[in-house]
């Protein structure tokens, strides 16, 4: 049961261990938002959607959103993802979660088929398999995401050949994190993203990429990122792309978007819960909005990418020299390190010692698994504190590892 004492998701700020299990940006990042907010809110409430117009930031949305967001959206998303990005696909939601369920009450009922890379954000396995009723089926992964000749074999097991139709449209989704996945930090390839697409179109399958971490690419090389698989789609309307303000600036704003195919876009118009509220989130959609035409959510992103890099590429160094046996790929963008360690080695054993001895919480593995596999790995967070506290917490991170790998005689 929550403790009413709380005042985040994560307890009290500053209160209790250091969470190397959060996955959001930490206090130092969050006031510098506050300070966006507060200049954003006095802009929006004073100009033509306020004071200085007809107050219609405070009115009921409407359903696609006001043209405030999604022009500005799509403007700013054509800019950073470097492929454009059209006004007419946009659906405002209240952030990727909100994005998931929308999606998923409006095209799938109970015991419908969800596919699910093995590992993935354990999350969404609570909200579709138990929040939903749906049969979550978990697809075998490599490097580049889910093995085609995998998910193809678990197509014929699971899913029936109905016929589809106009308002339903698709026989099962397949949940997927194509770009710096969740947990692992991994990006699917092009080859993949168009067999994905392919098969989608065959099966009459839902892709449902869920791109939280798009934008937030580490890699001094890449301008743009690495395309999101709705790009291989061309608006056929196999896939969904589900983006998000949390990672770029704040969860507590609850300001997200989801990007389609528009006769996918018509069927969220006619949708009952958007017609009776309106564009969800609407106040802080345009909130949002405002802050992006001052230039303030640009400015925001560079400065987390420059922490983040600076974060992670420390992070990575120390565990490669203080705990040589744990092998971590240096992520090229999201939130997290996915650490393996040798088989002998237990992930829980590992946030077991972090917790009891150094008051540090790491994310064992087998959480992010279906199936309870990748038991041998941890995940750790660097976005939720600045470089020089996590540097500090990886070294302890680390002497966990190695009493843990001393006890278990770990072959390294
Ligand atoms: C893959 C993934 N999807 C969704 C979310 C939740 O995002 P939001 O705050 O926009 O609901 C997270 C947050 O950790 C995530 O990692």
């Amino acid at each position: 049961m929550a403790n009413r004492n709380d005042t985040t998701l994560f307890g009290v700020p500053n209160k209790g261990p250091i969470k190397l299990t959060t996955g959001a940006p930490g206090i130092d990042f969050l006031h510098d938002v506050s300070r966006i907010i507060s200049e954003a809110t006095q802009t929006l409430l004073t100009g033509e959607y306020g004071l200085g117009g007809d107050s219609s930031a405070l009115q009921y949305g409407p359903r696609l959103g006001a043209p405030l967001f999604h022009e500005t959206l799509a403007k700013f998303l054509t800019e950073y993802y470097g492929d454009e990005v059209d006004n007419k696909c946009i659906v405002p939601t209240a952030g990727a979660t909100h994005g998931l369920h929308l999606v998923a009450s409006l095209f799938f009922r109970q015991n419908d088929v969800i596919f699910v890379e093995d590992p993935t954000y354990f999350i969404a396995l609570n909200i579709l398999r138990d929040d939903f009723g749906m049969k979550i089926v978990p697809v075998a992964c490599d490097e580049g995401g889910m093995i085609i000749s995998d998910l193809k074999q678990k197509i014929k097991e699971h899913v029936k050949k109905t016929t589809v139709t106009d308002t339903k449209p698709f026989r099962a989704m397949a949940y997927v994190i194509p770009t710096f996945h969740n947990p692992t930090s991994r990006i699917m390839p092009k080859e993949r993203c168009e067999a994905m697409v392919e098969l989608a179109r065959q099966e009459k399958l839902l892709l449902f990429a869920d791109d939280v971490y798009n934008l937030l690419h580490y890699d001094p090389a890449i301008i743009k990122p690495p395309s999101r698989l709705y790009i291989y789609d061309n608006q056929q309307g196999n896939v969904i792309s589900n983006g998000t303000f949390s990672k770029l600036l704040s969860p507590g704003i609850r300001t997200g978007w989801i990007e389609a195919a528009p006769k996918l876009v018509q069927l969220f118009h006619d949708s009952g819960v958007i017609w009776s509220a309106g564009a969800s989130n609407h106040y802080s959609s345009c909130l949002v909005a405002t802050a992006i035409n001052m230039g303030l959510v640009q400015k925001h992103i560079a400065n987390l990418k420059t922490q983040y890099t600076e974060s992670l590429n420390k992070m990575c160094d120390i565990i490669n020299k203080e705990a040589p046996f744990a092998q971590v790929e240096r992520p090229r963008g999201g939130y997290f390190l996915w650490v393996k360690l040798p088989k002998e080695m237990d992930g829980k054993e590992v946030a077991k010692e972090c917790m009891e001895k150094h008051n540090i919480v790491v994310l064992p593995g087998g959480m992010c698994s279906p199936i309870g596999d990748c038991k041998n790995y941890i995940r750790i967070s660097f976005s939720h504190y600045k470089p020089d506290v996590l540097s500090e917490a990886t070294k302890i991170v680390c002497v966990a590892l190695n009493e843990v790998a001393k006890r278990c005689k770990a072959s390294y």
